[in-house]
């Protein structure tokens, strides 16, 4: 079903007490709001962040989610964490292929590959991370739609449709990520088609429509109503505002 989505990346932010308040207080908030089925709050904390949350957090409510899966299912893989001992813990869901994973731990399309196909076996859902460099976006829109048209390509478009009902788009230019830097709403309306027309080519028309798109990159409580509204648009994956009750607050009610 296609959802209207906030979720909180925390990434490596917050000790395990701040953590845990933060949570309880997304936790108040989104039962405060008694949202629609269709409408959806997620959070993603670190990992030793997610047993005290699991167990402070209302999980009818709030979707707890990884940041990232081991791409083995287990081993001597030293500090690895992987997709059975996250379900294990009450987590629902995973990011996988976050530009910062990409970027810095040289994560490819077939490590990715193989990190969603085990979160798929625990079924776990996936948010799945694709968008161009600054780089690629000024080299032109041939070049950059390819680009995100290959990360998904190389990865979710060889799942099979049942599978890839499981899967969450968020389209997050890499350029927007933590620069303050936010793309505008007509071209994340245009990258939203985009991506939505890619998915209607590989699974037709019926799973396009079906599938939950997130715009990501400095989303804040400032610009996020605009970026929303957006028909292709259908919410946010969210990273420094998503450390502030108070903003995240808003962005759930911006969407
Ligand atoms: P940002 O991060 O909102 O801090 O730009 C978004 C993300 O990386 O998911």
């Amino acid at each position: 079903m296609r959802k209207l989505i906030v979720a909180g990346n925390w990434k490596m932010n917050t000790s395990v007490a701040e953590g845990v308040e933060l949570a309880k207080k997304v936790s108040e908030y989104t039962v405060s709001k008694n949202l629609p089925a269709q409408k959806q709050v997620v959070i993603a904390p670190p990992f030793t962040h997610l047993a005290p949350i699991a167990q402070v957090i209302n999980a009818d409510k709030v979707i707890l989610a990884a940041q990232d899966c081991a791409a083995t299912t287990n081993g001597a893989y030293t500090g690895e964490v992987s997709a059975s001992m996250l379900k294990g813990l009450g987590v629902k869901a995973v990011i996988l292929g976050h530009s910062e994973r990409r970027q810095y731990f040289k994560e490819n399309s077939e490590i990715l590959l193989k990190k969603i196909k085990l979160a798929l076996a625990e079924g776990l859902d996936i948010i799945f991370c694709i968008g161009e460099t600054k780089e690629q976006r000024e080299a032109g829109a041939n070049l950059y739609n390819n680009v995100i048209k290959a990360q998904l390509v190389d990865t979710v478009f060889t799942l099979t449709p049942e599978e890839f009902k499981k899967v969450i788009i968020a389209y997050e230019p890499v350029w927007a990520i933590g620069t303050g830097l936010t793309a505008t709403p007509e071209q994340a309306q245009d990258i939203h088609a985009m991506i939505r027309k890619a998915i209607a080519d590989n699974f037709g028309q019926a799973v396009a429509d079906d599938t939950t798109i997130l715009y990501g990159g400095s989303c804040k409580p400032s610009n996020a109503a605009e970026i929303f509204a957006k028909k292709d648009v259908d919410g946010g994956l969210i990273g420094g505002a998503s450390l502030k009750a108070d903003d995240f607050a808003k962005l759930i009610d911006a969407r």
